[in-house]
């Protein structure tokens, strides 16, 4: 939703500004008085939230990067030394490493917010392409991230992902040479790892600008999955309601921060990492961090390696198409009763997923005589489910399902005694 820009220079600075680089004019129409609908939730928090975990991230990595040296013989204990000797290098890297999960768990809520919701559908498709570009640089990024401070998951991690590639038919060989910059996972590795470790973040924001852009030309998306019908009724100025909701949200996910910063800093880390590198004793259970865990355990459900890989990165794939599988005309669950139901069962085979990948794949869940129910049957048949939810739910529950009522307007859902929403529903 472009509108029309309502800036007017304040005084002689900001007119010879304007006339010259309009800045101060984009700042206001993107966040000041650009027209949101008034009846989001704080679901519509989290992007604001993801961008300060996109900024703590870049200004923490930088301070760790004066201190850390990526070489095998020195990483560990560089690590180790800011740990220790660096002046709040602890908390540096502290805030460092679980703002990488603060930041997946965040970037999770923002994606399943959209699916609830709808937001993929027409005319958001792009910006939610972008958004799966974003997903993808961020697991790229945690992944050489992790491999930086060069314990036994830092290696054994990049030993089994960088093999994959090795399943490639004709070309595979080559490529993970290529990859290496040599015959194993080893200096040259680490070197690179690091240096696009640092690149990255700076991709990703390039992306977020793109994506905040599209944002801007397609309007934000709401919980009634309809647009915007009067500017006057249906929207408020960005600030200051936006903002103090924002802020609002960001405090509270900021003390949750600090909960595993301060209380519990390697709750979501694995004790094998505090081992330094030992490429000769591989560890019993190699495992990724847990925001990767759901595409692990499809990557280890297959049974042939290519096969493994292909799906796991079509688990990723299918997301770019979403906007085109889905046939409803309706964007939000709230009015998809049956949409609504899969999707708590999709969250739930996700989760499932997830545990999957943290477990021993021959691990006994239902014990029948001497075998039994085990984690890799589990993750085959939540495998299965996750691509035929997009698949065959997605086109079909638009064609099968009968959708509620719409509310008639954006105000008419939120406003007092015109609640048709709730009277719906
Ligand atoms: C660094 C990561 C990201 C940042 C900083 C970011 C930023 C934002 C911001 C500021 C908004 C507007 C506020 C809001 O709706 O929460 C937004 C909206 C949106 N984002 Fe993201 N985003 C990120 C990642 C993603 C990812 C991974 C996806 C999907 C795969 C995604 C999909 C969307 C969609 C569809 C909307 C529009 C929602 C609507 O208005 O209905 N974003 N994003």
């Amino acid at each position: 939703m472009s509108h029309q820009s309502t800036y007017t220079p304040g005084n002689g600075f900001s007119r010879w500004m304007d006339e010259r680089l309009p800045i101060m004019r984009l700042v206001n129409d993107s966040f000041v008085d650009y027209p949101t609908p008034r009846n989001l939730n704080y679901w519509w928090t989290f992007g604001g939230i993801l961008t300060f975990c996109l900024a703590v991230q870049i200004v923490t990595g930088i301070v760790l990067a004066m201190h850390y040296v990526p070489t095998t013989e020195l990483a560990f204990a560089s690590v180790e030394h800011i740990m220790r000797d660096v002046n709040y290098g602890w908390l540096i890297r502290y805030v460092h490493s679980n703002g990488a999960s603060m930041f997946f768990i965040a970037v999770y809520i923002h994606m399943f917010r959209g699916l609830y919701y709808g937001s993929y559908k027409a005319p958001r498709e792009v910006l939610w392409i972008l958004g799966v570009l974003i997903y993808l640089l961020m697991m790229a990024t945690a992944f050489f991230g992790y491999v930086l401070p060069w314990g036994q998951m830092s290696f054994w991690g990049a030993t089994v992902i960088t093999n994959l590639f090795g399943a490639i038919p004709l070309v595979g060989e080559s490529l993970r040479t290529w990859l290496w910059g040599g015959f194993s996972v080893g200096d040259p590795t680490l070197n690179r790892f690091f240096s696009l470790h640092y690149l990255f973040p700076f991709l990703i924001a390039g992306v977020v600008i793109l994506h905040v852009w599209a944002l801007h030309v397609s309007g934000q998306g709401n919980p009634a999955g309809i647009e915007v019908k009067d500017p006057k009724k249906d929207t408020i100025p960005f600030t200051p309601y936006a903002t103090i909701k924002d802020a609002f949200g960001l405090a509270l996910f900021a003390i949750l921060f600090a909960y595993f910063v301060f209380y519990n800093p390697n709750g979501l880390g694995e004790p094998d990492n505090y081992i330094v590198a030992n490429p000769l004793s591989t560890p019993a259970h190699i495992v990724p961090e847990w925001y990767l865990l759901p595409f692990y355990a499809i990557l280890r459900a297959v049974p042939d390696k290519l096969g493994g890989v292909v799906l796991m990165f079509g688990a990723i794939a299918i997301l770019f198409v979403l906007p085109w599988l889905d046939t409803s005309k309706v964007r939000s669950a709230r009015f998809r009763p049956l949409f609504k139901q899969f999707f708590w069962i999709f969250v739930a085979v996700c989760i499932g997923l997830g545990y999957c990948g943290g477990q021993s794949p021959d691990k006994i869940l239902i014990a029948v005589g001497d075998g039994g129910f085990d984690v890799t049957d589990l993750s085959r048949i939540l495998t299965i489910y996750y691509f035929a939810h997009f698949i065959i739910l997605f086109p079909v529950l638009g064609l099968i399902e009968k959708p509620k009522p719409l509310p008639e307007s954006i105000a008419a859902s939120v406003l007092p005694g015109t609640r048709q929403e709730k009277a719906t529903s």
